[in-house]
């Protein structure tokens, strides 16, 4: 899914139609969306990658002072009393988030008319089976289930969710804030540098308009609203939607629709070619066999070729006419238009009089020296008409899905590499738990009301507390930390939390309240091997070494 979004933000980029700011900026949106579901994904499965994702998070929101560092621990340890909430809101993040996509790509669209959702049918069914045979020949692999007290040392990593997590391995916490914000921000604003200017909207004569809807229904920008003006149904023009394609030109058989830069094309009744072409502006310059008298008319857009025109150059000056036209139109559906009106699929359509035969499109890809040639010197109505003019590759449905299978098989090895991000040979030691020191000063209950009142004294301070680690033996210093209970008053329990490499075997861990009852907790010579990190907690009030299940 996120490389078909960057093969779509690329396609839209690279033919600058993020000059739709709306369309950009939320696709920009659905995009960082769409990675926050995947990775909301991985977290329900509880294996050791969510595990790490959940630390990760912790650390990027710590380094804000969004989190407490200790939520950090809280998921090394799988302390599911303090993370189970994280799994609840993924849980509901990635449905809840799911259903916002739609609202997005609801807004995304919401300029544009008639917006392509689904791609052909054929596709669909080609994919869905490309995707099936992937699935089942490479089915992803959840890493072992969370385990208690230890570190995600050796997970795996879906690199098309999780690159933004892998930025962490690498940088700091802050350096990373600035990379996930500077990058959202210069992917928001590219389109205002690159900006290619839209052509002036069109003007539509009101006098001559008879209301026949087919400019508003063409129009692909939703750009022409059939109102009511003194009494009759015109085309009223919203100007400020309008990229001045031109197609809605071609729709008007009353020629009521006309353009400032494109005054039209000078018609020579009495010249006579064997093929006039229409080049569609966005075309590059291209060369004509010599062999064939050609006569070219440059049109903004395939869209806006006239019906009247074809059949009037097919009446007086050429046997056949020939559309040189991009692939993927630039302005959505002008090619498709005028494919349709020259099929007598859409109106204004071409008469039942011609055979559509005398008529052929051939797009950026198609275009040969050799097939312009030929079509020149081709009996009219010698292949079917529908094959004429429209312009398709028939691809074999076998072939179509190997060729996707093949394409979907390059990403496999993307989805789950193996990632360290904990060194094994690293001695550990995570020493956390939530700890309730013992109380300083206590009020009387002010309240006058006799139910509120407390029987035992209200606490009003708790001692702060020292945290200190020494090297066994040398009794030399490693570390130390003063934690003050938490809450605007300091009277609520705090967590306290410390993760640190160290080269010693042996360490002896003392926390010690400076106040109050000066309770002290001692564990000496705790062993600290390398590997999975050795875990400190708090267990019937006692420092303790945690083991699986403790
Ligand atoms: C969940 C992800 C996305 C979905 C499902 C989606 C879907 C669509 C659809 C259906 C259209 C209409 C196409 C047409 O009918 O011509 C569209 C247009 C567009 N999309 Fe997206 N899109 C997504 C993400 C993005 C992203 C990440 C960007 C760029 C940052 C983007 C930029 C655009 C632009 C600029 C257009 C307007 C094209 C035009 O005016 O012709 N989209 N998108
Ligand atoms: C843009 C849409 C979505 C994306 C990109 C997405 C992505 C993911 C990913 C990557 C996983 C992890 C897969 C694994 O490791 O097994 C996942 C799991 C999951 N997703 Fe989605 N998802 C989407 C929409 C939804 C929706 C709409 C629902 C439900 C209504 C849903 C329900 C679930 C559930 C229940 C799991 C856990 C499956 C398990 O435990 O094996 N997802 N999703
Ligand atoms: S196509 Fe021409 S005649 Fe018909 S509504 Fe539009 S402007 Fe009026
Ligand atoms: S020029 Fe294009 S965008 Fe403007 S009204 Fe006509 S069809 Fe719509």
């Amino acid at each position: 899914m996120v490389v078909f979004i960057l093969l779509h933000l690329v396609h839209t980029l690279f033919t600058s139609k993020f000059k739709r700011l709306i369309s950009w900026i939320s696709g920009v949106i659905s995009f960082l969306v769409v990675v926050t579901i995947g990775v909301t994904g991985y977290i329900l499965v509880w294996d050791q990658k969510a595990k790490l994702t959940g630390y990760l998070t912790a650390k990027l929101f710590s380094g804000l002072r969004i989190f407490d560092p200790a939520i950090m621990g809280a998921f090394l340890l799988n302390d599911l009393t303090v993370v189970g909430g994280f799994f609840k809101v993924a849980l509901f993040g990635h449905i809840a988030l799911s259903l916002i996509t739609v609202i997005i790509i609801w807004i995304h669209v919401m300029r544009i008319s008639k917006p392509k959702i689904f791609p052909p049918k054929k596709l669909i069914l080609y994919v869905s089976i490309a995707v099936g045979i992937i699935s089942i020949a490479f089915p992803v692999k959840s890493d072992p289930a969370a385990q208690l007290t230890n570190l995600p040392a050796q997970t795996t990593f879906d690199w098309f969710y999780y690159f933004g997590y892998y930025l962490m391995k690498i940088f700091s916490v802050w350096q990373n804030w600035a990379i996930m914000i500077g990058s959202g921000l210069i992917l928001s604003i590219l389109p205002f540098f690159m900006r290619r200017n839209d052509r002036y909207p069109v003007h539509i004569d009101l006098d001559i308009c008879d209301g026949c809807n087919l400019c508003s229904y063409d129009c692909p920008y939703d750009a022409i609203d059939m109102l009511i003006h003194e009494g009759e149904r015109k085309a009223i023009l919203s100007p400020e939607k309008c990229v001045g394609c031109t197609i809605c030109i071609g729709s008007c058989k009353e020629h009521a629709i006309t353009h400032s830069d494109f005054p039209g094309y000078e018609m020579q009744p009495a010249t006579r070619h064997h093929v006039t072409v229409f080049t569609c502006s966005f075309f590059p310059e291209t060369s004509f066999p010599n062999d064939v008298n050609i006569k070219e008319y440059k049109v903004p857009c395939l869209g806006s070729v006239m019906i009247k025109d074809v059949q009037q150059i097919l009446d007086n000056n050429s046997e056949k006419v020939a559309f040189l036209g991009c692939e993927d139109c630039y302005y959505r559906y002008g090619k498709n238009w005028a494919v349709d009106r020259m099929l007598q699929k859409r109106p204004p359509a071409l008469s039942k009089r011609y055979d559509c035969s005398r008529l052929r499109l051939f797009t950026l890809n198609q275009h040969k020296l050799e097939l312009l040639s030929e079509f020149s010197k081709e009996t009219n109505g010698k292949t079917g008409k529908e094959a004429q003019v429209k312009d398709f590759y028939k691809v074999k449905p076998v072939f179509a899905v190997l060729m996707l299978t093949a394409f979907f098989a390059l990403f496999v090895p993307f989805t789950s590499t193996t990632v360290r991000f904990f060194n094994p040979k690293d001695k550990t030691l995570i020493v956390n738990f939530k700890y309730i020191s013992s109380p300083t000063a206590f009020e009387k209950s002010t309240s006058t009301m006799k139910h509120m009142q407390s029987a035992a004294p209200v606490v009003k301070s708790r001692s702060s507390v020292e945290l200190k680690i020494y090297a066994s033996g040398s009794r030399k210093l490693l570390y130390e930390k003063q934690y003050t209970p938490r809450g605007m008053r300091h009277d609520i329990a705090m967590f306290i939390f410390t993760q640190m490499n160290i080269t010693e075997d042996k360490v002896d861990v003392e926390l010690k309240e400076t106040e109050g009852e000066k309770r002290e907790l001692i564990l000496n010579e705790v062993q600290v091997k390398p590997g999975d990190g050795t875990f400190l907690i708090l267990h019937d009030g006692k420092l303790v070494v945690a083991k699986e299940g403790t």
